[in-house]
């Protein structure tokens, strides 16, 4: 029997990219992208849409009724920075979002479920290079909170209910596609955007603040790859560290003055280097690589190619 797949915050920076490969893969009529907001990404007008909010029970059990999904990436909540800005909406629409979706998950017996945690689940506490799978784990942010939390739940309801849940603890993501929307790690995908407008950029964060991040296609690839692993092979189940490449600003900015020359960059930390601080540097993923064989393709060199190369094209379209 075919899958039915509903992704869930679908319009976001994962959600856009993820729907647009499920779709490749299990065909649109299989894969029902859904989201509290419309996006005019063309992905969407290919495929199923419906207006989904999380925190809208009975919207949950209109949608989850008429489609009876198999499978479900729910990947809607606030991140860092906006959460940072309203803490308790962040709670609230984190944390509730997630009882609400796992618990209809139960109901109409969805057979696996896609639960992102994050890096922000590590504190200031953590140790910060090469962090463990299993460590000291005190966020100081509420989105960490809610990372943390969730992925405690996670492991609750599989234990507790057999939910077939599985988590990955994303890294900064960057793609060329779509656009983050209020990171901490954003900066990464900014950064291209204006070296290729303007020739220079404006950082929000120091020129030393290493964080591990990860190119789009392959946190797509982890997602899916995890989400359709045999069910015995995932040993964690709240969630798995996953690494890609670790870089500063200073960094990521000397390998784009490879291809841009001219390209400058200055430093203006805002609030958001804080949150930056309490961040490890790199993350060791061992488990993850033993249990389902997880490996990233693009080191720095690969991806600062790859977002130039691609968004060149996107960037003189828009001009
Ligand atoms: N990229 C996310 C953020 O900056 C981390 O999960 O909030």
């Amino acid at each position: 029997m075919a899958e039915k797949i509903l992704v869930i915050g679908a319009c976001g920076q994962v959600g856009t990219e993820l729907v647009e490969n499920l779709q490749s893969m299990h065909g649109s009529a299989n894969v029902i992208a859904s989201d509290i907001r419309t996006s005019d990404n063309p992905v969407f007008a290919n495929g199923i849409f419906e207006t989904l909010d999380v925190l809208d029970k009975t919207q949950i059990a209109e949608v989850f009724g008429k489609y009876k999904p198999t499978i479900v990436y729910h990947l809607a909540a606030l991140l860092s920075a906006t959460a940072e800005a309203n803490p308790k909406f962040g709670w609230e629409l984190n944390m509730d979002g997630t009882f609400n979706i796992f618990d209809a998950c139960l109901e109409y017996k969805v057979q696996r479920i896609f639960w992102p945690s994050s890096i922000a689940v590590f504190g200031p506490t953590t140790p910060k290079v090469n962090t463990p799978q299993s460590t000291i784990l005190e966020p100081n942010t509420i989105y960490g909170i809610t990372k943390l939390a969730g992925e405690r739940y996670c492991e609750y309801y599989n234990q507790r209910y057999g939910l077939d849940v599985r988590s990955i603890r994303y890294p900064g993501l960057i793609g060329w596609k779509s656009l983050p929307g209020g990171g901490t790690t954003d900066y990464a995908v900014d950064i291209f955007h204006q070296a290729l407008k303007t020739g220079s950029y404006e950082c929000f964060l120091n020129a030393g603040t290493t964080l591990p991040m990860m190119h789009m296609e392959d946190a797509v690839r982890a997602t899916l790859e995890i989400t359709n692993a045999a069910s015995n092979s995932i040993k964690i189940r709240s969630s798995y560290n996953i690494s890609g490449v670790s870089f500063n600003p200073e960094i990521l900015s000397a390998e784009i003055k490879k291809h841009i020359p001219s390209f400058e960059i200055s430093y203006v930390a805002d609030s958001r280097q804080k949150i930056a601080d309490s961040w490890p540097q790199s993350i060791n993923d061992l488990q993850a690589r033993q249990d389902w064989d997880w490996q990233e393709k693009y080191n720095l060199e690969k991806l600062v190619s790859n977002m130039l190369e691609n968004l060149k094209s996107e960037v003189l379209k828009s001009n």
